[in-house]
């Protein structure tokens, strides 16, 4: 995926110009697997932190998107309150989840980590991209706040390739067992 492809989409969709208001319940499912989703990317990284360290070279550039992530997720749990939308009944599942991601790829070596960030984010930023897709004209802030949320899973992306995560022995079924695991959570995190 790259970054031109997303941005010619959105702006397609603005040139249409159809009004349109959004669906409730879709409203309600694309803030609570949000929700849960940036949720489970503060775990991750925390995961990877605790074996990393803070003040190691590798583990200053992780913190550096668990700070945005941090920024994501406060900002859905404001949503979530005041849209009174009931958040996903399994993050207790994807704490756990999400830390053991982040500690086992990190105990895998730097690029896997990375590796790790590459899956998520690809999942996340096309994600994002397909929800904007979902909200009307009344919805106009939170697509800006999706948009700039999307632009940081997007930075996270590039980061983990340009830590080499490419290069790591079985990347391509790692990040199809990531990515497969992702979608699966997305789906249940809409409903329960
Ligand atoms: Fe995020
Ligand atoms: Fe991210």
């Amino acid at each position: 995926m790259t970054k031109k492809k997303i941005t010619k989409k959105t702006k397609n969709k603005k040139k249409s110009g159809n009004y349109f208001k959004t669906d409730k319940y879709i409203l309600e499912e694309i803030i609570r697997v949000d929700h849960a989703g940036e949720y489970s990317a503060t775990k991750i990284y925390d995961g990877q932190i605790a074996i990393f360290g803070k003040n190691s070279k590798i583990g200053k550039t992780i913190q550096h998107m668990a700070e945005q992530e941090q920024e994501h997720i406060k900002t859905f749990e404001k949503l979530i309150l005041k849209n009174h939308v009931r958040p996903t009944a399994l993050l207790p599942l994807w704490n756990v989840a999400g830390y053991l991601l982040g500690v086992s790829t990190a105990l895998m070596g730097e690029k896997s980590a990375m590796a790790c960030t590459v899956a998520v984010e690809t999942v996340i930023a096309e994600h994002y991209k397909n929800q904007i897709k979902q909200l009307g004209n009344d919805q106009k802030k939170l697509i800006s706040i999706i948009k700039k949320f999307e632009k940081d899973e997007l930075e996270h992306h590039d980061i983990g390739i340009k830590h080499d995560a490419e290069n790591i022995l079985g990347y391509n079924l790692m990040t199809k067992i990531i990515s497969a695991g992702c979608k699966a959570a997305i789906a249940i995190s809409k409903k329960i």
